[in-house]
């Protein structure tokens, strides 16, 4: 979808697809150049999109990349009637995307008070921040314990989360200290698996925490942070809320914090 550059509105820039990658029918990551005046904070989110009818049609995404890296990663779904993710799944290797210019959002460490332990709770594209913070040295720095869940319908959806994980150990800033520290639990919901059922279920009775060998959620040393759909981060956040725990922002860092998986 070519466009010409010089007619672009000031606030996105246009950048190169480096590559592209689906895992299923319903979810694809891409890697784009980085603008070298593009800073963020590790978890944050930008506008990114393409152009539609001579204007730019640009939807939420978070960074599923760390600060330090060069490119920029996103994870998407693939909405089939979306007006976005139905064009945006077809792109390819040296497209261009449109990316805005002020990243933003909560998921983001400086949000949250000092503890000892930080759980990522993730359903669906929702995992993406947290692709981001698990590469981010500052998360290790923080934390001696950091649990990533992601939790899917089904096993294929669970392949990205996957594959980050087992590739931690390579990472050139997070390589040595991510390993010992991070510890990763996936469930699904809709197809047997070793591990099933919703993250809020596992909180409630508790299974969670004895499947990890740890107490049940306590302000004074767990730290959380929640991205997934509108319904899992109204019910994870609640089940925050009767364990003490206090919502964090920006302004007034807290005990946890909740983003919106932003898709179509
Ligand atoms: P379930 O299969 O029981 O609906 P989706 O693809 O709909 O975004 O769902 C992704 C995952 O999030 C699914 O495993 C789904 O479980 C789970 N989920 C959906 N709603 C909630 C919720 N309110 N609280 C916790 N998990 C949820």
């Amino acid at each position: 979808m070519p466009f010409d550059e010089a007619s672009l509105p000031k606030t996105v820039t246009a950048e190169t697809v480096l590559s592209v990658r689906h895992w299923t029918d319903d979810v694809f990551s891409l890697r784009l150049t980085r603008p070298s005046a593009f800073r963020f904070r590790s978890g944050e989110f930008i506008m990114l999109g393409l152009m539609s009818d001579g204007k730019p049609l640009l939807r939420a995404y978070s960074m599923a990349s760390p600060a330090w890296d060069d490119g920029l990663d996103f994870y998407s779904i693939k909405v089939q009637d979306g007006p976005l993710t139905s064009r945006l799944q077809h792109i390819k290797e040296g497209d261009k995307v449109l990316l805005g210019k002020k990243p933003t959002g909560t998921i983001v460490l400086d949000a949250l008070k000092p503890g000892k332990r930080l759980y990522l709770f993730s359903t669906g594209t929702g995992i993406a921040p947290f692709a981001s913070l698990v590469r981010e040295p500052e998360t290790y720095e923080k934390f001696d314990q950091v649990i990533l869940t992601h939790t899917c319908r089904n096993i294929a959806d669970l392949a990205y989360g996957a594959d980050l994980v087992a590739n931690l150990c390579d990472d050139p800033l997070v390589g040595e200290e991510a390993p010992g520290k991070l510890t990763y639990y996936a469930t699904t919901t809709r197809e047997q698996f070793d591990r099933m059922g919703r993250i809020t279920t596992l909180i409630e009775t508790g299974k969670l925490f004895d499947d990890l060998g740890v107490a049940p959620l306590d302000r004074e040393t767990d730290r959380v942070m929640i991205c997934g759909s509108m319904a899992m981060l109204q019910d994870t956040k609640a089940l925050c809320e009767n364990a003490g725990l206090e919502e964090g922002s920006n302004a007034s860092p807290g005990d946890f914090v909740v983003e919106k998986a932003f898709v179509d």
